[in-house]
This record gives structure tokens, sequence and C-alpha cells, in this order.
């Protein structure tokens, strides 16, 4: 299905030339990572907790420090659905101590040391349970490739036999998009992110789960039967190549967050999914990281923010 032409919210990327930092073409890696590599310690310090802290200064940068995009100011019942390490949530619940927030994942991967008004469960989502509706927000992000139908996602999302929303309550989306882009022009197909992309679609086609969900969302929230359904999408430098401040700090945790992770969600499915082994997955992972960290090469990449309400307020 060709994609829709996204509309560009935020320009994080710029234009070459013009925005392109030509004195950076390395990876965060090297001298200029003190403040960055400071910055990742202090985080950890001050907060006490030791996961991904990098992911978390990422996605508040990505949001000019908001947590999500839909309209609605305190929400009290807010779920997390497949929460991960859990670190929307304790954020939310940070952000809003009167609310409580619950996260559910299949793995008991959260951390133990949370605020009081977090709750975790270990849970499949598809599950249907007693619950009425009762959320005024659920959050899902970067869950592709796990989810079967997400029509019927989202369509869980408005049945009170599910974890469902109250009416006039809002679903909120965050999904990358997995095609990847550069200023210098269109990627080339033999280029280690095409070939990720290739393989991944076949995985999608052997699993039925797909992974490239992202421009998709907005449609599929409506014929779920969702309203006032908007699209953000917001572009997002891989490394620190542009030349706007703000860009390249951005640009700089894009790089980490992917050559720290990337890894660790191809490396399983690539394995029991496609049957590659073990060292021709090691060659096309340090293939990605070395272009992830490569700046020169000006990559860039979409992140969809989609948000839609339950009707009947
Ligand atoms: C990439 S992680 C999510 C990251 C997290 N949302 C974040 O933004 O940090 C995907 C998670 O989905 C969970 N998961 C997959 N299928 C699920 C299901 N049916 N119910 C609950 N969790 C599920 C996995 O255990 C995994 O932790």
């Amino acid at each position: 299905m060709p994609h829709p032409r996204p509309q560009f919210d935020t320009d994080v990327a710029g234009q070459e030339n013009e925005e392109t930092d030509s004195a950076f073409g390395g990876s965060i890696r090297g001298s200029e990572t003190s403040t960055l590599d400071s910055d990742i310690l202090r985080y950890r310090v001050e907060n006490g907790r030791t996961y991904h802290s990098y992911a978390i200064i990422f996605w508040t940068l990505v949001l000019e420090g908001d947590l999500y995009s839909a309209p609605i100011k305190n929400p009290q019942d807010v779920l997390d659905v497949e929460t991960g390490t859990g670190i929307w949530a304790i954020d939310v619940a940070d952000m809003i101590p009167s609310a409580i927030v619950k996260g559910i994942d299949l793995s008991p991967i959260q951390p133990s040391w949370i605020p009081p008004n977090v709750r975790f469960e270990v849970d499949d989502y598809n599950k249907e349970r007693e619950h009425t509706n009762r959320f005024d927000l659920i959050h899902s992000r970067e869950i592709l490739g796990t989810v079967p139908d997400w029509v019927q996602f989202y369509k869980k999302a408005l049945d009170s036999r599910f974890s469902a929303l109250r009416p006039g309550g809002w679903m909120d989306s965050t999904e990358p998009l997995i095609h990847i882009n550069s200023i210098h022009g269109p990627v080339a197909k033999d280029h280690p992110f095409n070939i990720w992309t290739t393989q991944f679609a076949t995985i999608s086609e052997q699993t039925g789960l797909l992974w490239d969900v992202a421009p998709h969302l907005k449609r599929w929230m409506e014929e779920a039967g969702f309203v006032n359904v908007t699209e953000k999408v917001v572009r997002v430098a891989i490394g620190k190549w542009p030349k706007a401040q703000k860009q390249k700090e951005l640009g700089a945790w894009n790089q980490l967050r992917l050559d720290m992770g990337f890894g660790d969600f191809t490396e399983r499915r690539m394995r029991n999914v496609l049957n590659w082994q073990n060292d021709e997955i090691m060659i096309l992972v340090a293939k990605i990281r070395a272009s992830v960290q490569n700046s020169k090469e000006g990559l860039f990449m979409h992140l969809y923010h989609v948000y839609g309400q339950k009707p009947g307020e």
C-alpha cells in the first residue's frame, strides 16, 4: 500500500547545505559526546533509575516536554498499553501525582522502585476483563510488530469488555516510520537500512504482525470508531548533522538510542522467523550501527503521533 505523503508539523531535519552542519560528521561517541554522556549520568543519579535514560530524554525532546499529544489536561485514569520498561507510565505518574497510571505488559521488566500512583500488571492486553469504561487516556508507543490487527486493537479501547476509555476519553499512539531517508537523496536499495526494511516486510508476512504501521494509524483509528482523529508527523535526524541546535540535540539522542537498541529487537526476529545465522545477523546489525553512527550520511526518520477521541461526550 502506498504511503500517504506526510504533513510535517515539525521540520526537524532541515535542508541540505542550508541547515547541515558540515563541521560535524562523526558519531556521538567521539570527543563531542562529553555533554551527552554527563547528561545521561546526571539523569540517572537524579532519578535513581538506571534504565534507558537516553530514551526518556529523546521522547521528552520530541514532544518538547509533553508526554502525549492528545488534547487532554490532567487525565486521572491512564493506561499505557505494552508499557515495556514502564518509563512513560512512570513519567506521567510523576507529572500528575493525582492520576493513577497503569502499565500492562507481557514481560515483568518494569522497575520495582516506582511512584506510588503507578501500577504495573504482567498481562495480555488482548484479554477480556471485567472493567467498565474507565480510562481518560490510553497510550501506546513503539509497539510495531506486536499487534495482529490494529483496527481490532483500537476497537478494544472503545469496548467495555476490555480496558476501555470513558466516553470523551483519548487514545494516543506514537510509532516510527520504518523507512529511512537521507538529505543527500534516495537511500540506495542495498543500504543496510533498506535490507533491514525488506527483511522486516518478510517477517510481517510470516508472523502476521505488521512493522510498517505508522502511516496507517490514523485510518485504522477512524475505522475503529474514534472521532477527532489527528495525525502529527515529526521529522527527526539520525546524528548531529543538523545546524540548528535543537535538531542537532534531538538527532544526537536519536542516534544514541538507535545505536544502543537496534540489535535487541532485530536479532531475535531474524533468527527465529527468518532462520538467519548469528554471523549474518551480526554483520547486518554492525553495518546498520555504523550507518547510524555516521552523521555524514545525513539520515533522518519520521515519527507519527496520532490521537483520537471516544465518541459520546
Ligand atoms: C518495544 S516494547 C514497548 C516500549 C514502550 N511502549 C516504550 O515506549 O518504552 C513492546 C512491548 O510490548 C509487549 N507486548 C507485546 N504483545 C503484548 C500484549 N499482547 N499485551 C501486553 N504486552 C505486549 C512486549 O512484552 C514488549 O515489552
